[in-house]
């Protein structure tokens, strides 16, 4: 456990393909809470593709990451110091804080967690935002019926994997991609995908989807863009619901891509294709954590992450999750 507060700050702004230069790892000061604030010690840290678009410039549902300041993330922590009365010494929290080893906050938009119902980095994965993604955007806008075909992309990862899953507790057929034969594998044998496939060897994507998506694809949970986005497209049936929930393939271009080919058919199927924000959906992230935990120990939600030990490591890891070496959520170890 350190004694120094070190820090991980914006250094400049990528072009493009975000690199470990546009970091900085400082020893920082040690913050000192003033009246109604808490002193927390970070001990796990989420590291989230949205953080990409953080980086640059520009107008988004959240503000930029500030050039020279320490970088925000979602964190789990135990509060040291206290001068707030709804925290005390040992809660443990959850929260957006800094890419650091200690942080003050005056408690606003932290939320207790308890370490005996699951594991601390739990909450930032499967019982935490990634996990309510999955939920809102499935029953938001997929609106699911039982026995429809749900195709779902990035299907390993912290909010594929969860999508899936709950497919199958909703009595969906669910298909998913990933890019590792590894994580194909881990979809159908543990997490009960009907089927998956690899989209950097599976040759063109449409193809594949028509044959594991025979009688068309009913919910297309988007988490890529691209290539991906456009075969599921023409793969889907009348009436069809494009969740849009994210476009990492994307994420790193220099100029935005022109949209998918095959716009037409959005009329022509009477598809609804609609994005979403986790966070503008409280009820929805609530029902998901009343249900989750319950789903989780009776073994129909599985999970898996990726820790990296210490906010050093942390650059290096970010870059590695846009290039999909993170298999499940990814999460760094601080202390
Ligand atoms: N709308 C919201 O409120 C909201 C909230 C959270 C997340 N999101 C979005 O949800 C998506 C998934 O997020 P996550 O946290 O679950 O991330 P993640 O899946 O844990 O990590 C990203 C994964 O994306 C895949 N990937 C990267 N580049 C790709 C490419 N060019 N083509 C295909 N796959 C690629 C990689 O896996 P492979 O090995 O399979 O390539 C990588 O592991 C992201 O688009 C994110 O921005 C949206």
């Amino acid at each position: 456990m350190t004694e120094t507060n070190y820090q991980i700050l914006l250094k400049s702004r990528p072009v493009g393909w975000v690199s470990e230069e546009n970091f900085e790892y400082a020893a920082g000061e040690m913050p000192a809470p003033g009246p109604g604030e808490i002193l927390v010690r970070n001990k796990f840290m989420s590291l989230d593709p949205y953080m990409r678009g953080r980086m640059n410039e520009g107008k988004s549902y959240v503000p930029p990451f500030a050039v020279g300041e320490v970088l925000e993330a979602g964190v789990v922590g135990e509060v040291i110091v206290s001068n707030n009365d709804d925290y005390a010494v040992g809660d443990h929290v959850t929260g957006r804080l800094g890419w650091e080893n200690y942080s003050k906050s005056d408690g606003q938009g932290l939320m207790k967690v308890d370490p005996d119902l699951a594991p601390l980095s739990w909450y930032l994965g499967i019982l935490g935002m990634p996990g309510m993604t999955a939920y809102v955007g499935l029953m938001s806008i997929g609106q699911p019926k039982e026995g429809e075909t749900l195709f779902v992309s990035a299907a390993s990862g912290a909010v594929g994997s969860v999508v899936g899953q709950l497919g199958k507790i909703m009595g969906l057929r669910v298909v998913g991609c990933a890019g590792e034969d590894s994580k194909v594998a881990w979809l159908t044998d543990e997490l009960g995908f009907d089927a998956a496939f690899n989209y950097k060897t599976c040759g063109p994507v449409y193809k594949k989807l028509r044959e594991l998506c025979p009688e068309g694809i009913d919910i297309n949970f988007e988490n890529v863009g691209g290539e991906i986005l456009e075969a599921a497209l023409w793969q889907m049936n009348d009436f069809g619901r494009i969740i849009m929930c994210g476009l990492i393939s994307a994420y790193n271009d220099k100029e935005p891509a022109p949209g998918p080919r095959g716009m037409a058919l959005i009329v022509q199927r009477r598809l609804k294709m609609q994005g979403f924000i986790v966070f503008d959906h409280q009820d929805l992230c609530r029902e998901y954590m009343a249900k989750a935990a319950g789903w989780v120990k009776e073994g129909k939600l599985k999970y898996r992450e990726t820790i990296t030990d210490g906010l050093e490591n942390a650059p290096r890891a970010f870059i590695g999750l846009l290039k999909g070496e993170n298999f499940g959520k990814q999460i760094v170890k601080l202390d």
